[in-house]
């Protein structure tokens, strides 16, 4: 599951230091006010030692949440593409989750963060799944009586800390009533996607999404999910998802960086399809794990791999 586990260090400000040194002070501003950006971003195991997953998109939408809370990151996209390698060398990571993280420190009491200081750490941990399911199973999921905010008031496009409270409040209803996950609907009404994973449709052969319209995080695994579908000749189809669809649909599935790809097999007491694991989802879910796992040499521009000789990602390479 999601547990933390201790390594032996975390890149703190530029340096590496030991993990029980990578401290903030109390007073941070980001820990009162969420003014903090983040990324959640996986490695895993390939022939060629680790690979971090899609790293140059992640840390691209980094710089881009950070842009938008006025957060001026102290580093370059080539440092930090090449501190979150040596993060993975340094932990002897494999098969990880890595959390780089930006936020204002210590300032002054006011909402105005301008020139407060800016702390960026990255730590990464092994890590498997991250939601209850196996390969034969699914989750349980409700739809939350916890609307998704409104993108006049945070921008869905961005990583903040303060959006995940959101999030956080739709987990807890859910996990009060024994389910694994919960959906949140937009404040019209429509799907929006999952606490911290986006969602599918698959109906009558069709993969179906949603898109900014709906106030999602676009996720960078929906993009990949979207690329695998149409590269496996299952067609697709990005349009806004009434809840009403939900409890017909063949199949559903999660995507995100940490659940990866996770069938769905009950809503709100409504079994999906069969209660298993549908066709399409288990083809995409094996296909979206050989890539990252870099069985696909076609999809290696997705992989920074950590060793050296290994075939290297470029910074600003097209994705
Ligand atoms: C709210 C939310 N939606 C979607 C996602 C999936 O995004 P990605 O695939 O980039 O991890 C995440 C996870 O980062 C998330 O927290």
């Amino acid at each position: 599951m999601a547990e933390i586990t201790k390594t032996e260090t975390i890149w703190f400000n530029g340096a590496f230091v030991p993990w029980h040194e990578a401290k903030v002070h109390v007073l941070a501003h980001t820990l009162h006010y969420g003014t903090g950006v983040f990324e959640g971003i996986r490695s895993y195991l390939t022939d060629r030692g680790p690979a971090v997953f899609r790293l140059d998109t992640h840390l691209e939408r980094f710089f881009r949440s950070a842009a938008t809370y006025e957060i001026p990151i102290p580093y370059t996209r080539e440092q930090l593409t090449d501190a979150t390698l040596e993060l993975v060398r340094r932990n002897r990571l494999e098969t990880a989750y890595i959390r780089p993280i930006a936020i204002f420190d210590v300032h002054t009491l006011t909402l105005l963060p301008a020139d407060a200081p800016v702390t960026v750490a990255i730590a990464g941990w092994p890590m498997g799944a991250y939601l209850p399911a196996e390969s034969d199973r699914g989750v349980r999921v409700t739809v939350s009586p916890v609307r998704r905010f409104n993108p006049s008031a945070i921008p869905p496009a961005a990583k903040s800390c303060g959006q995940y409270v959101n999030s956080v409040r739709a987990t807890q209803d859910a996990a009060r009533r024994g389910f694994h996950e919960a959906i949140l609907l937009t404040d019209t009404g429509d799907v929006s996607e999952g606490a911290g994973e986006n969602l599918f449709v698959v109906k009558n052969g069709v993969v179906v999404t949603n898109d900014a319209n709906a106030a999602i995080l676009m996720g960078i695994t929906r993009d990949s999910i979207l690329q695998i579908a149409r590269d496996l000749g299952i067609p697709t189809e990005i349009r806004t998802i009434r809840p009403e669809e939900l409890p017909g649909a063949d199949e559903l599935f999660f995507c995100g960086t940490a659940v990866e790809v996770t069938p769905i097999e009950e809503l709100d007491g409504t079994v999906i399809g069969d209660g298993r694991p549908g066709p399409i989802t288990r083809q995409i879910r094996n296909r979206f794990l050989e890539i990252a796992r870099g069985r696909h040499a076609a999809y290696f521009k997705w992989l920074a791999f950590a060793r050296a000789g290994a075939p290297h990602q470029k910074v600003g390479s097209a994705v």
